[in-house]
């Protein structure tokens, strides 16, 4: 550890004026890194390094300054979500996320990490935070060995990231069979209380992410000859909501993160979606085998839709999912710099395995890691960590 550079480093709230371009160019400088035989994703926020939290309801950015170097920064925001509690219970707990770290790598090993993390950390807990996670690539060593083995960290959940790419020629043919329905926010939020507030991670304010303008909707499908009846909320009264469905239907809603950032190949994505080089070599002379008709050109910039809250009910409801798929891919093409459909899905939740998905990407895994603040008992969050992940996770698009 560098000592001299530990005492004057300065740690404090990121100021748009001053520090945008600074930590605009700490963010590509830190892209290039990486294993040489490998080709990574890196992000573009396009003028506002904050877009990425801006979304939620309570959000905070620091930054570490070394005389009038910008050598770290950090990101965090807090919501209300639902979480397995001790002795197998579920209830809302108010949870930080922590996204965004990245240190200059000319100032690594020196603590600047540590630091960083431990500062967001404070503000978590001056906020009734109860529990700080974060999300990395399972290949990152550094991030996975500061989080868990120096900051107390424990390994929680690992996603998988599915990705697809947008043929930009023909749009893919659906079966005439499904019916695809566009619902109001109100009665997707009524679905999504009703159908998935047990996910784990589901957040209570999913009405403000529903209602947000990166929201482009939430679609149900269903076959022909069903009906959709619209959901009904019956009052405080009885507090619950009256609906009775198809039999068998899927639901899917579509996140614009194009319009928050954008990815170019490269360097490193925040939904640490990599691409190995030797699958992009191999692109031109595969893909005719898959039957795509072009392989969108990721030379330059490009965005993707994220697919969130993806769940199907009745046992025919597969094709259904599938059909949902295809019809967000269909509506990507019509957007300039969409090249992408993007959704991440918990390990054991078998709605994964009707997702169609580019299988040459290897789905990457992310690494969910978790840590209790002092209303915990160490050997809760343990109970906590340790419990099966049965139920479905959501995956918060806000923090894609
Ligand atoms: C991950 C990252 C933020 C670490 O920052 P840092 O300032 O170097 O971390 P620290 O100096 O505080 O490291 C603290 C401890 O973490 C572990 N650690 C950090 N980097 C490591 C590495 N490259 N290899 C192994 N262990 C590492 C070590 O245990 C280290 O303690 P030590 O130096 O006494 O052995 C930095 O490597 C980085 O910016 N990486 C690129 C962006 C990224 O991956 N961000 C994380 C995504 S959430």
């Amino acid at each position: 550890m560098v000592q001299g550079l530990y005492r004057e480093l300065k740690i404090r709230s990121y100021d748009g004026e001053k520090d945008r371009a600074r930590v605009e160019e700490l963010e590509r400088g830190c892209e290039i890194v990486g294993p040489a035989d490998r080709v990574f994703l890196y992000t573009d926020t396009l003028g506002d390094p904050i877009c990425r939290i801006r979304n939620s309801p309570s959000f905070y950015m620091l930054v570490a300054e070394s005389g009038n170097e910008l050598v770290g920064v950090i990101q965090g925001s807090i919501k209300l979500v639902t979480m397995a509690r001790p002795r197998g219970n579920l209830g809302l707990a108010r949870v930080g996320y922590i996204l965004g770290l990245r240190v200059s790598p000319h100032h690594r090993r020196q603590g600047i990490g540590s630091r960083l993390v431990r500062s967001l950390e404070r503000w978590f807990v001056s906020n009734h935070v109860e529990f700080a996670y974060m999300a990395t690539d399972k290949e990152n060593k550094a991030s996975i060995k500061l989080f868990v083995d120096s900051l107390g960290y424990v390994k929680f959940r690992t996603p998988t990231i599915l990705v697809n790419p947008v043929s930009p020629n023909r749009a893919l043919h659906l079966p005439s069979h499904v019916e695809i329905k566009k619902l109001g926010t109100k009665e997707a939020e009524l679905l999504y209380r009703k159908f998935m507030s047990s996910a784990e991670f589901f957040p209570n304010d999913i009405d403000n992410i529903l209602e947000n303008r990166l929201s482009l909707g939430t679609w149900v499908a269903y076959y022909k000859g069903e009906a959709w009846e619209d959901i009904r909320y019956e009052g405080v009264s009885t507090g619950s909501e009256y609906w009775q469905g198809p039999r068998d239907w899927a639901m899917v809603s579509v996140w614009n993160s194009a319009e928050v950032f954008k990815l170019r190949v490269q360097g490193r994505a925040p939904l640490s979606c990599l691409i190995y080089a030797k699958s992009c070599r191999l692109m031109d002379r595969f893909f005719p085998c898959f039957k795509i008709p072009a392989i969108p050109d990721f030379a330059d910039p490009f965005g993707f839709y994220f697919m969130y809250g993806v769940h199907c009910e009745g046992k025919s409801s597969a094709q259904l999912v599938r059909t949902l798929c295809q019809f967000v891919r269909n509506m990507a093409r019509k957007s300039k710099d969409c090249k992408l459909v993007v959704t991440e899905i918990g390990a054991r939740d078998e709605v994964r395995l009707h997702i169609p998905h580019w299988k040459l990407l290897s789905s990457p895994e992310d690494f969910w890691c978790i840590k209790a603040f002092n209303n915990e008992e160490p050997s809760s969050l343990h109970e906590i960590a340790m419990s099966p992940p049965t139920r479905a996770l959501f995956v918060d698009p806000r923090e894609v």
